[in-house]
């Protein structure tokens, strides 16, 4: 075993973890007689883990060639202000950004993909009124005008495009409830083999719907995408289908890049960053191997909710993470794990990931609406709501940055509460709940201690007799 490094871990973490962290500890196929050895390392990271266990035969000090535990963390232990730029890499120089073979295979893979016999060089768009209010020019790169409102045809299609006469005769199989099941739906329909799109049973008609109405065939499994994917890579190998990911293959990755091609060639000045949401990391993975050999000096940096943050995590960790809960309310980039490919790409290339709340994204769905008069979807819009929060958190002014609204595919029970929590985004409105007296003449004097400001909605609840609970926007 390499020799153990004991570097310093983040206080906020070391006392998060524990055995129980670490998720599927495989043991060993042959019969050893194991016992549990040293309280720490794992020497893939540089951080310690206090209390990770690793077992080792009795009779040999050789280590066994495990699959290293994977760290289970929570999204709040690691949480920084709206519009700050953490979970910088850390790497030796700006030239260690890794393989020089890799790199040109995925500039070589971008510059000869076929996804323009499907998808469209979407428009860079200024946001005006945007761009006014904060001092800068912020561009858009409208992803939400490709034919399925989505980026993500790009990458299946640039996967689908190479599979063989024989693998396309068999047909694919995916797992997704989202933006990939209808770009495998449309590559198929494209290149003219099958498609069988894994959902889980919970997902909404409108979504399985608009996936059969491309050609495809929907089976509902399972309560939980993971279930759902279960069965499709199960699935695959039963009937020799071809599994298409919807982040982690380079493939996949490369035709996500073509949309940071596109930017070099569009911008019209020097641009400061490129801000980019992140699901498991396909997106931005493509776009940095992409910009970032043509343009080093431009920014790639990622845009997760706060409460979604699995990028971040692992960047922070240095190693993949599986995040204990995620938060489903952007449903396009609730993931709990990135894909090892993209946090490779990542660790070597991003400059950072802001985390950015609920309201704010539904603030720059707003911005988007009164802009451009188009509803993006909450993971549509989450790069527009990081790159505000980062221009206003450094206070830049009179610079170039694109935003990727990378989606558009709203569900519609989710624009009521888009529409609710938008002012709060903005900070022009406040949900707050206090406690009023159970006596004639409070209810005047709450309004008289509010003062001029409007109140616009009002909740009421008994709580005993002599105080109610009140709620009030
Ligand atoms: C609209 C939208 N934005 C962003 C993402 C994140 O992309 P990735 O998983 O490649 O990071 C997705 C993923 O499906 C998406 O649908």
């Amino acid at each position: 075993m390499d020799s153990v490094k004991l570097p310093t871990a983040p206080s906020s973490l070391r006392t998060q973890m524990s055995p129980h962290h670490f998720h599927h500890l495989p043991l060993p196929h042959r019969s050893f007689r194991l016992k549990p050895v040293i309280g720490i390392t794992r020497s893939r990271s540089h951080h310690v883990s206090p209390v990770a266990v690793l077992f080792r035969e009795e009779t040999s000090l050789a280590p066994l060639d495990l699959p290293l535990p994977r760290l289970k963390v929570s999204p709040n232990s690691l949480q920084y202000p709206p519009g700050y730029l953490g979970a910088v890499p850390e790497r030796a120089s700006d030239h260690d950004n890794g393989s020089i073979v890799e790199a040109m295979e995925y500039l070589t893979n971008i510059l000869s993909t076929k996804v323009y016999d499907i998808a469209v060089e979407s428009p860079l768009h200024l946001a005006k009124k945007l761009s006014e209010r904060l001092g800068v020019r912020i561009f858009l790169k409208r992803e939400d005008l490709q034919p399925v409102k989505s980026f993500k045809l790009r990458g299946a299609y640039n996967m689908m495009v190479k599979l063989t006469s024989e693998q396309l005769a068999k047909g694919v199989i995916c797992s997704s409830a989202g933006n990939h099941a209808q770009g495998v739906a449309m590559s198929a329909a494209k290149l003219g083999c099958t498609a069988v799109i894994v959902m889980p049973r919970t997902t909404p008609e409108i979504k399985w719907q608009s996936v059969e109405d491309l050609g495809a065939t929907v089976v509902l499994v399972g309560d939980s995408y993971d279930e759902a994917q279960a069965f499709a890579k199960q699935r695959a190998e039963e009937e020799g289908l071809t599994f298409i990911p919807p982040f982690d293959h380079p493939d996949v990755i490369a035709g996500q890049g073509t949309v940071g091609m596109e930017i070099t060639r569009q911008a019209k000045g020097p641009l400061h960053a490129i801000f980019v949401p992140i699901g498991g990391g396909g997106l931005i993975a493509g776009i940095a191997s992409y910009v970032k050999r043509v343009c080093p000096e431009v920014k790639i940096i990622g845009v997760e909710p706060a409460d979604a943050n699995t990028m971040a995590l692992s960047l922070h960790h240095r190693e993949r993470v599986i995040l204990d809960q995620v938060g489903g309310f952007a449903d396009g980039v609730a993931v709990k794990e990135v894909g090892k490919e993209t946090f490779r790409i990542c660790q070597n290339l991003v400059d950072g990931v802001v985390l950015v709340t609920r309201d704010a994204i539904c603030a720059s769905i707003k911005d988007m609406f009164e802009e451009q008069r188009n509803i993006l979807e909450p993971a549509g819009a989450l790069a527009l709501a990081g790159g505000e929060a980062y221009c206003k958190y450094y206070g830049l002014k009179d610079v170039n940055v694109v935003a990727i609204t990378s989606g558009a595919n709203m569900n519609f029970d989710k624009l009521r509460i888009v529409t609710e929590l938008a002012n709060v985004g903005r900070q022009q409105e406040a949900v707050l709940a206090t406690l009023l007296p159970e006596k004639p003449g409070s209810f005047k004097q709450f309004c008289e201690l509010i003062g001029p400001m409007n109140i616009t909605e009002f909740k009421y609840r008994c709580g005993s007799e002599k105080e109610s609970v009140v709620l009030y926007r």
